[in-house]
């Protein structure tokens, strides 16, 4: 039996369609299949799927509860766990961006507060541009931050970039790209070698990840 976990969030659908795409995934590992189950053993396959909130996903694949599982790597730039990362996927890509109400970054030797769901990357990142900032912690709706004068940019995730449209808020500064990446747990990529490779294999041949 092998557990892989899956991430509740913006991920599942790429996740799944990836899978799919590869033909790692039957009827049952679909969002209609996995219900509200938070496990689930998937009939004849040896496969028990684990339904995670992104943030705590590396950690049960850190400890070996879950083999392995799909995670943004937003998350995992914020997280020490000591996991492997053979691939990410192609879909639902999306960025880390500093953004603000503009018109441009601050300017060098400025210092701001910066509102984040990211500190660990926020402190990289910052660590590299001629302005500093104090990290304001968020767990959410971060947009609203600079909006509201709590903190004059943030760091954020940009997809459609609709949520910016709508507040009237600017991108700034693209920061890095964000994909969905396989984690695996050490010893279970030992212990699971030949099954993991196939899978990876098949993500890589489906043309959904590499
Ligand atoms: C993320 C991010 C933005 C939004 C960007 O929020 O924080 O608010 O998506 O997407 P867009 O460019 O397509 O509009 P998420 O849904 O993860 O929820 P959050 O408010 O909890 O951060």
């Amino acid at each position: 039996m092998i557990r892989l976990a899956l991430p509740k969030g913006r991920n599942l659908g790429p996740v799944l369609a990836a899978l799919a795409a590869a033909g790692l995934a039957g009827e049952e590992m679909s969002e209609a299949g996995l219900g509200r189950r938070l496990r689930t053993t998937l009939p004849g396959t040896g496969i028990e799927v684990l339904s995670l909130k992104d943030w705590d996903l590396p950690l049960y694949v850190e400890h070996g509860v879950a083999d392995c599982g799909f995670v943004g790597s937003d998350v995992l730039g914020e997280v020490d766990g000591d996991l492997l990362v053979p691939l990410r996927l192609h879909a639902g890509r999306c960025r880390l961006s500093l953004i603000g109400k503009g018109p441009g970054p601050p300017t060098p030797g400025s210092q701001v507060r910066l509102a984040t769901k990211y500190p660990a990357t926020a402190r990289r990142v910052v660590a590299l541009r001629p302005w500093g900032a104090e990290i304001v912690r968020l767990s959410g709706s971060v947009e609203l931050a600079p909006l509201l004068d709590l903190a004059e940019i943030a760091l954020d995730i940009v997809q459609t970039g609709r949520t910016l449209a709508e507040n009237h808020l600017v991108e700034l500064d693209e920061v890095e790209e964000v994909a969905a990446c396989l984690v695996v747990n050490r010893a279970s990529f030992q212990r699971h070698r030949e099954l993991l490779n196939r899978w990876i294999g098949r993500l890589e041949a489906a043309g959904v990840a590499s």
